[in-house]
């Protein structure tokens, strides 16, 4: 029988990374709805300066800020100066590019619940495309109170703004979250966004799904042979999804007092993540095909019967407490939290993903505000080996734990045992570490800068669809439904500590612990 000839393969060099391109957009004007408020200060404008720096904006690019604040082009321009200046984290600020950049930026105040702003929009957008040679195209950007996201959608369609007159140009417009406050909110939205545009020009935004490290699980997942036949119910164990928070509310008391823990950062950050951990792989590499999976995957969540809430669900609120020497006050005491809010500021959740991979592996869910450190991760917890055969082992006490970081820390590691070194078998649990930093050497972008330049390019990969806003919202419904019927105890756990005692307890009904990560 005839051998097969196996050629020798080169070893392919690290510099020589097939998947490193930077991308840049196309021209552009984007509009930001409620462009005075915190996230364009603080996330946008940054985002968008940065990619000014990297040379991924197009010449023809501009932004249109909108809101009811009286400003000048140049007082507006002043403001977005100080936010870059000041949240622009690790990167150097630089005059001269601003001033460039700055040229394509202008103000519009209105009202958006007037249908005159959008005739007004419509002249500078054409005056835009004249002047700065944006071809036409218009990212329009929802970052206003919630509650007028839809309303401006449908000014958007008074004027006829959502469709481009200049051939191929194109017109998208990106939903900041919440989507929705609840289920049915959340439906109601999507009705009405979809009567203006189609679903393709729809990209609600999840900024978890733009951290690289998010990203980077499923290059992990799915770039590598050897972790892949290990990833469901026979050899894991259970799986632990943290987002920690030291700081509070910080000025948000109005807004948080509304949204909770499990509104703000499950519903749709941590779901986000527990799909990506845990989808099937998709057919393709493209924006539906990995849309699909996640969005089947949120489906495949078990919702809770409103009996199971009170054993798989926690809910608490921190208290006043001395951290470090300082005084740190109780959320029911932060401006605009009325004294007696039953809103939570820690939420905890049992899920269970009902599918072949899956079954019967919960994944413990949790994220909380004024907790001792911040800090993102996962933690895969795969079963013991079946029996112990070295003497100071503890069966079960250190079974093999693979911990992605999100952040603040960007990595991976993967804990195992080891032989101590000396006479005789000792083992101890150490750790093979991956770090970003130390293998890349370089930044990583922010979220936001990836997003914008995907929604600019037209890759919706990263965003949510309809479906999966949906199916999230049908996870946490009953877990709100029933907080809101029940008397909760408030509050429950003391600033800077890592939340309710009911959380432990929650775990420890199965067998297991929560880490500190
Ligand atoms: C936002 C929440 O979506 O995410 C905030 O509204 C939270 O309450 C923030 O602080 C956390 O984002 P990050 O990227 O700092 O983890």
């Amino acid at each position: 029988m005839a051998v097969p000839t196996v050629l020798p393969q080169a070893m392919p060099s690290v510099l020589d990374d097939p998947l490193r391109f930077d991308r840049s957009a196309p021209p552009a004007a984007v509009v930001i709805f409620g462009a005075n408020g915190d996230l364009t200060r603080r996330k946008l404008m940054p985002a968008l300066y940065r990619l000014a720096f990297e040379r991924r904006l197009a010449p023809g690019f501009a932004v249109i800020g909108i809101s009811r604040t009286p400003l000048s082009d140049d007082d507006f321009r002043a403001q977005m100066r100080a936010g870059v200046e000041k949240f622009l984290e690790d990167s150097p600020f630089d005059a001269a590019l601003w001033d460039d950049f700055a040229r394509g930026l202008s103000y519009l105040p209105g009202d958006v619940e007037n249908d005159a702003l959008y005739t007004v929009l419509g002249d500078r957008l054409e005056a835009v495309a004249a002047s700065r040679r944006t071809g036409g195209n218009v990212l329009f950007y929802l970052s206003t109170q919630p509650s007028h996201y839809a309303r401006v959608a449908e000014g958007i369609a008074s004027s006829g703004l959502q469709r481009a007159t200049e051939a191929g140009a194109w017109r998208r417009i990106i939903v900041e979250k919440p989507f929705g406050h609840d289920e049915s909110s959340a439906r109601e939205l999507n009705v009405r966004l979809q009567a203006v545009f189609a679903e393709r020009e729809i990209y609600r935004i999840d900024h978890y799904l733009g951290k690289e490290t998010v990203q980077n699980i499923l290059a992990f997942r799915f770039g590598n042979g050897i972790f892949e036949p290990l990833w469901n119910r026979r050899y894991v164990d259970h799986v632990q999804i943290t987002a920690a928070e030291d700081i509070g509310v910080e000025g948000r008391g109005a807004y948080y007092q509304e949204a909770g823990a499990l509104r703000d950062m499950i519903q749709n950050h941590l779901l986000q993540v527990m799909a990506t951990i845990a989808m099937e792989p998709p057919a393709v590499f493209e924006s539906n095909a990995v849309r699909d999976e996640r969005a089947k995957l949120l489906r495949s969540i078990r919702t809770l019967k409103p009996e199971e809430v009170a054993v798989n669900a926690v809910a608490g609120q921190y208290g006043p407490a001395e951290v470090g020497g300082n005084h740190v006050a109780g959320f029911r005491q932060e401006p605009g939290v009325a004294p007696d809010s039953l809103t939570d500021t820690y939420a905890a959740v049992t899920l269970f993903v009902d599918n072949w991979r899956w079954a019967g592996v919960p994944f413990y869910v949790r994220s909380g505000k004024r907790l001792p450190k911040r800090v993102t991760d996962i933690a895969i917890q795969f079963n013991s080996a079946p029996l112990s055969l070295f003497s100071d082992e503890e069966p079960g006490r250190w079974p093999n734990l693979l911990v992605v970081r999100i952040q603040p820390e960007e990595g991976i590691s993967l804990r195992f045992f080891s032989k101590r070194p000396g006479s005789g078998m000792n083992l101890r649990p150490v750790t093979m570490d991956f770090n970003y930093g130390t293998s890349f050497g370089e930044r990583s972008p922010s979220a936001y800068e990836t997003l914008l330049i995907d929604a600019l390019q037209g890759d919706a990969t990263l965003y949510t669809r309809q479906d999966m806003v949906e199916a999230s919202w049908a996870v946490v419904q009953p877990i709100l439904d029933s907080w809101a019927s029940s008397p909760l105890d408030f509050p429950n756990y003391a600033a800077g500590t890592w939340g309710p005692a009911a959380s432990d307890a929650m775990l420890a009904r199965r067998g297991h612990v929560w880490r500190i990560p």
